[in-house]
Formats: structure tokens, C-alpha cells, sequence
């Protein structure tokens, strides 16, 4: 077998790349572990950049977003039960659209199947090979047999456990990393959210996100203990939690039903440097992880590979390979800036248990200013919509 781009990985970052290649006219295959069902059913994040959703228009798979996405033009803060409100749109003529990366994921595969695109799931044992001469290609298991993808070009989108960042040698590479000292646990449940906009809330029992999927599906997050175990949490003690972290006006509104689903995340920050090897180009995930305080992991991943397909769209165009050369550092620029406000937006709105009585007092007398000044509100809104690209 021969393609021109091997995308490994059927996560936003693979699928989104292998449309806006597609579209152009250039061939790719995406080769991913799971299965299709696997992939279509991991609940993630659901706040999406306007630049965002612009991709999904331009590939074709926005018709569902049009129709089911909520648009948002400003969030709540609460600080120790007060809310406030950052009003998007006043404070930088942008909003956000809240659809959750699952749908991403299924609008992809959906446009991909009907374009015809390759996209082969359950790929066992991925391997690449001779990412560093002018031939690489890539061999995986596929129905029982033992299958050779050669290519002109790796896009490594296999998330942060893949083999396309675990198969450089650490020398070649810099790897910069944060880890929190708490997760998130979160739940979904089919009820009407609890409020018409996000409320981030900064408590003293710690943080908690009321969010959404649609009018009818609430997402909620509070901040746990990394030891915490799913069994710890009741859905019971998880509601009573929120009711307390998020405060008098969502806590009347909230509507407690069974969760859907529950799970455990770790906060972590992490950036591997720099973002082609050769041939092979890491994207999404697999390059950098940001904990989900400010909603940019989907939105990173789709920056990623719009500035990869532009470098290979002009190298397949025009054969100039500039485009290509920039993908790191132009990626990176933008990466870093995702990571920086990421871990200054955790960091304001959760109480960390190695936290002073210094560190404290800054933290309350942070969120004082940003509910009191305008240019703070503007800072935080203009990274909040996404930074241009
Ligand atoms: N071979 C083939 N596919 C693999 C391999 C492998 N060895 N390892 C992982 N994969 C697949 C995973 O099963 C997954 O479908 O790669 C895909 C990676 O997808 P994501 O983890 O969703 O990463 P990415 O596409 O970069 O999207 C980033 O997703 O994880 C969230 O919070 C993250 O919002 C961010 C976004
Ligand atoms: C979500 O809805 O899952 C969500 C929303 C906002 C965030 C993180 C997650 O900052």
C-alpha cells in the first residue's frame, strides 16, 4: 500500500487532518487502534474556538455543529459563592460554541466515510519506520495480516500514550512538563444545565465547572483528589459537592439526575519540543497536553494540523517545502501561549493542597482585580476565544 500523508490516529487532530487534505485533493490513510465505536464514544471536552469551527466548515462536516451547537458569548465566574459574569463578545467581538469533541469525532468520521477517505480502525501494533530518510513507511497488523503503508510523510496524531512520540529517542526531543496535585472528575447526565452560560467556580472546598452538551445534557466537574477512586463519589456526594462549589443561584437550578457517564482525569501540562522529526510531524495530543481549565486541547489540536495541511498543501502545490519547515516553530508559538494561559486559568480558579497562606491571598486578590478591571476581563476573554492563528 502507498499514500502520500500515513496519519496515525483517528482522534480531532488525525480526522480533521486527513479532511483538510482531502478536500485539497491529497492522498492520505489514517490508521487507528480502536474501533469505531470505541472512538465515537470517548467523552472529552465541548468548547470550540470560532477558528474551530471555520475547519469543520471548510471540510464539510459542520452541518450538525450549525444545527446543535450553542454559542456562547460570555461565561460566569464564581469566587466563594459571588458570581460574576465575562462577557465574550463585548470584550473582544468573539463568542465560543459548545459542542462536545465526541460529536467532532463522529462529524469526522462521517465526512471522511463519505468522501471516501481511508480510515482503517483497529490497526494493531503501529510501527514507524525511517522517519529520517526520503522513504518511510509504516507497518501495522490489520485483519489477521501483517500490512506495509508506504508514504512521503508521518503525521503523528496518536494522542499522548501513541508510539509516534515514544518511538524518538529522548535526545532527539525536549520535554517540558506540570503536574498537578489534583484531577477532575466529571459526570454527564441527561438534565437541562443548570444555567445558560459556563460557571467556573473558585471555592474553598475547591474547584467546580457547570458546562453543557445541549439544552437537555449537562456536564459538571469538580476537582478531587488524585487518590480519589470512582467509588469514592456517589452520584449523591457528587451533586451535594456541586450544589456547595457552584453556589446559590446554579445549586436552585440544578437538576440531579443519574450520571451517564463518570471518570477521573489528571491535570497535567506538557510540551515535547520540536514538533517534526524528519518526516514524521506530531500533532494534537501527541505533542502537548494542557490541563482543561481553559477548554484549549480540541483547539490546539485543530490549529496543529490547519498549520501542517497548509505546509502540505503548498509542498504538494508548488513543491516548496518552506511551509513544512515552519510547522514546528509556528505550531509551538501558538502551543505555548494555549499552555501559559491553561495553567494561569487552573491555577486561579482551583485551591491546590500545597497551597500557602501567601499563595492564597495573591489568588483572591487576582480574581478581585479581574472582576474589578476591564483590561484583566479582556486578557482573559481574548485567550478564552483563541488567540489568532
Ligand atoms: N496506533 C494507532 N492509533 C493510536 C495509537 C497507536 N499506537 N495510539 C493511540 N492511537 C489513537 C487513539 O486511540 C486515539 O483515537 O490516536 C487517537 C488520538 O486521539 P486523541 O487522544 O483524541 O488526541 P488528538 O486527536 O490529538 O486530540 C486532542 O483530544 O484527548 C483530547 O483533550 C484532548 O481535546 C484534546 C484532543
Ligand atoms: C466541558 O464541557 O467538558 C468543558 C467545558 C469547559 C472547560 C472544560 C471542559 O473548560
Amino acid at each position: 500500500m502507498r499514500t502520500r500523508v500515513a496519519i496515525i490516529g483517528a482522534g480531532p487532530a488525525g480526522l480533521l487532518l486527513s479532511q483538510l487534505l482531502h478536500v485539497e485533493g491529497i492522498d492520505c490513510m489514517v490508521l487507528e487502534q480502536r474501533d469505531r465505536a470505541h472512538v465515537e464514544g470517548r467523552i472529552r471536552a465541548g468548547v470550540l474556538e470560532q477558528a474551530t469551527a471555520d475547519l469543520l466548515e471548510r471540510v464539510g462536516a459542520d452541518s450538525r455543529l450549525r444545527a446543535h451547537g450553542l454559542r456562547h458569548d460570555g461565561f460566569d465566574l464564581v469566587v466563594d459563592g459571588e458570581m460574576f459574569r465575562i462577557g465574550l463578545r463585548d470584550l473582544t467581538g468573539a463568542g465560543v460554541v459548545v459542542y462536545g469533541q465526541t460529536e467532532v469525532v463522529r462529524d469526522l468520521i462521517e465526512a471522511g466515510l463519505q468522501r471516501g477517505t481511508p480510515l482503517l480502525f483497529d490497526a494493531q501494533g503501529v510501527r514507524l519506520h525511517d522517519i529520517d530518510g526520503s522513504a518511510p513507511f509504516v507497518t501495522f497488523e490489520h485483519d489477521g495480516g501483517e500490512q506495509t503503508l508506504a508514504c512521503d510523510f508521518i503525521a503523528g496524531c496518536d494522542g499522548f500514550h501513541g508510539v509516534s512520540r515514544a518511538g524518538l529517542s529522548p535526545e532527539l526531543g525536549s520535554a517540558f512538563e506540570r503536574v498537578y496535585p489534583c484531577g477532575w472528575l466529571g459526570i454527564l447526565a441527561e438534565a437541562p444545565p443548570c444555567h445558560d452560560e459556563l460557571i467556573y467556580s473558585n471555592h474553598e472546598r475547591g474547584f467546580a465547572l457547570a458546562s453543557m452538551r445541549s439544552r437537555t445534557r449537562s456536564r459538571y466537574y469538580v476537582q478531587c483528589a488524585l487518590d480519589d477512586r470512582l467509588e469514592d463519589w456517589s452520584d449523591e456526594r457528587l451533586w451535594n459537592e456541586l450544589a456547595v462549589r457552584l453556589g446559590g443561584r446554579a445549586a436552585e437550578a440544578m437538576t440531579r439526575a443519574p450520571a451517564i457517564e463518570k471518570s477521573i482525569a489528571p491535570l497535567r501540562s506538557f510540551v515535547f519540543e520540536p514538533m517534526r522529526h524528519g518526516r514524521l510531524f506530531l500533532a494534537g495530543d501527541a505533542a502537548h497536553i494542557v490541563p482543561p481549565t481553559g477548554a484549549k486541547g480540541l483547539n490546539l489540536a485543530a490549529s496543529d494540523v490547519r498549520y501542517l495541511a497548509e505546509g502540505l498543501i503548498r509542498f504538494y502545490r508548488r513543491g516548496e517545502a518552506e511551509g513544512l519547515e515552519a510547522y514546528s516553530r509556528k505550531a509551538l508559538a501558538r502551543v505555548w501561549k494555549a499552555e501559559r494561559f491553561s495553567w494561569w486559568f487552573t491555577g486561579l480558579t482551583h485551591r491546590f493542597p500545597d497551597m500557602d497562606p501567601f499563595a492564597r491571598r495573591l489568588q483572591a486578590a487576582e480574581l478581585d482585580y479581574l472582576r474589578s478591571s476591564r483590561a484583566a476581563q479582556t486578557t482573559l476573554a481574548e485567550n478564552y476565544v483563541g488567540l489568532p492563528l
